[in-house]
C-alpha cells in the first residue's frame, strides 16, 4: 500500500548566541572548540539548537534536556547520524553557506541536504558523482545551467545517503535520480539496503544559489512545508517551532508550502 510521509523543513541563518551554545552537550562543546572559523562554530550551534528546541517540543522538555546521541548504526561508532533517544520522529541537519535546516518527520527515516551553489565543483565531480544515466542527461546541459543541475543531483543523492546513514561513506554514483529538471525520484540504488520505498523532494527555502533536497525512506511519497526561522531562535521555546510542527500531523493540501 502507498504511504505518504509529512515532513517539516526548519530554515534558519547560522548565530552562535552563548544561550544557543549553552545548549550543546560535552562532545559539542569539544568539536566546537576545534573550529577555527566562526562560520563553521555557528553553523554547528543552529543546527544542534533547532534540533534540541524541536526534539524538545516533541518531548514535552526543555531543549537543554535532549540528549543527542550519533552511534553509527552500520558501524556502531559515534559518528552517524545523530538522533533523539525515546523519540519516534526522525531528524536531519544540514549547512552550508548562510543557510541551515532541520528536516523533522514523524514517518520514515529522513535525509537533508544543502548545498551553496557557489561552492559546487561540478566540472571536477560530475565524474565521481553521478551515475550512468544521470551523467548521459547532464552532458546536455547547457554550461550556464549546469552548476545549478549539479546541485540539484548532488542534494537529492545526499539527502537519500543522510536519510539511510551511510553519508557519503556509500558512493554517489551507486544512486540514480530522476532528471535535474523532472520531478525527483529515486530511479536506482545499487547498493540498496533494503525493499522500503524511498521519496523525495526539492526544497526551495533555501532561497536563490542554494540547492535543497529532502528524502524519506519508507514512504512512497513526503509532503513538505517549509518556514524560515531567521531571528527566531529561542532556547526556551520558539512558538514558530512549536506552531509548525503541529503540521506534522496535520493533513497537507499542498505538496511544498513556503511561509
Ligand atoms: C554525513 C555527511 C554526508 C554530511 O556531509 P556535509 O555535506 O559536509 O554536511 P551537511 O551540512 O549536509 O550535514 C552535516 C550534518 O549531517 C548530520 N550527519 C552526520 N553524520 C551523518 C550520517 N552518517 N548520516 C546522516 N546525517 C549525518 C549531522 O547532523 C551533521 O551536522 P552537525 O554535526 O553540525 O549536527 C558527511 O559528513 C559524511 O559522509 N560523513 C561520513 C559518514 C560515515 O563515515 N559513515 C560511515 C558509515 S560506517
Amino acid at each position: 500500500m502507498a504511504s505518504a510521509a509529512r515532513g517539516v523543513v526548519l530554515w534558519a541563518a547560522p548565530v552562535d548566541r552563548p544561550e544557543l551554545r549553552d545548549l550543546l552537550d560535552e562532545r559539542e562543546r569539544h568539536r566546537y572548540g576545534g573550529y577555527r572559523e566562526p562560520a563553521d562554530r555557528a553553523r554547528l550551534v543552529t543546527g544542534r539548537a533547532l534540533l534540541r528546541m524541536t526534539a524538545g517540543h516533541l518531548l514535552s522538555r526543555p531543549a537543554a534536556a535532549v540528549r543527542v546521541e550519533l552511534d553509527c548504526r552500520h558501524c556502531g561508532r559515534e559518528h552517524g547520524k545523530p538522533y533523539v533517544p525515546g523519540l519516534a520522529a526522525s531528524f536531519s541537519v544540514s549547512h552550508s553557506a548562510d543557510r541551515v535546516a532541520l528536516l523533522v518527520c514523524v514517518a520514515g527515516e529522513v535525509g537533508l541536504d544543502v548545498q551553496e551553489l557557489r561552492r559546487v565543483r561540478h566540472e571536477s565531480l560530475a565524474d565521481r558523482v553521478l551515475s550512468g544515466p544521470e551523467a548521459l542527461r547532464f552532458a546536455t546541459v547547457p554550461p550556464r545551467a549546469r552548476r545549478a543541475a549539479f546541485g540539484r543531483y548532488w542534494c537529492r543523492k545526499e539527502a537519500l545517503l543522510k536519510a539511510s546513514g551511510h553519508g557519503l561513506a556509500l558512493p554517489m554514483s551507486s544512486v540514480t535520480v530522476s532528471a535535474h529538471d523532472a520531478p525527483a525520484r529515486l530511479l536506482d540504488w545499487t547498493r540498496r539496503p533494503d525493499n522500503r520505498p524511498v521519496a523525495l523532494a526539492d526544497l526551495v527555502g533555501a532561497g536563490p544559489g542554494y540547492a535543497a533536497a529532502a528524502a524519506v525512506i519508507g514512504a512512497d511519497r513526503v509532503r513538505v512545508t517549509e518556514h524560515q526561522l531567521s531571528g527566531a531562535l529561542d532556547p526556551d521555546g520558539s512558538r514558530l517551532i512549536l506552531a509548525t510542527l503541529r503540521e506534522l500531523h496535520a493533513g497537507a493540501e499542498d505538496d511544498r508550502v513556503c511561509t
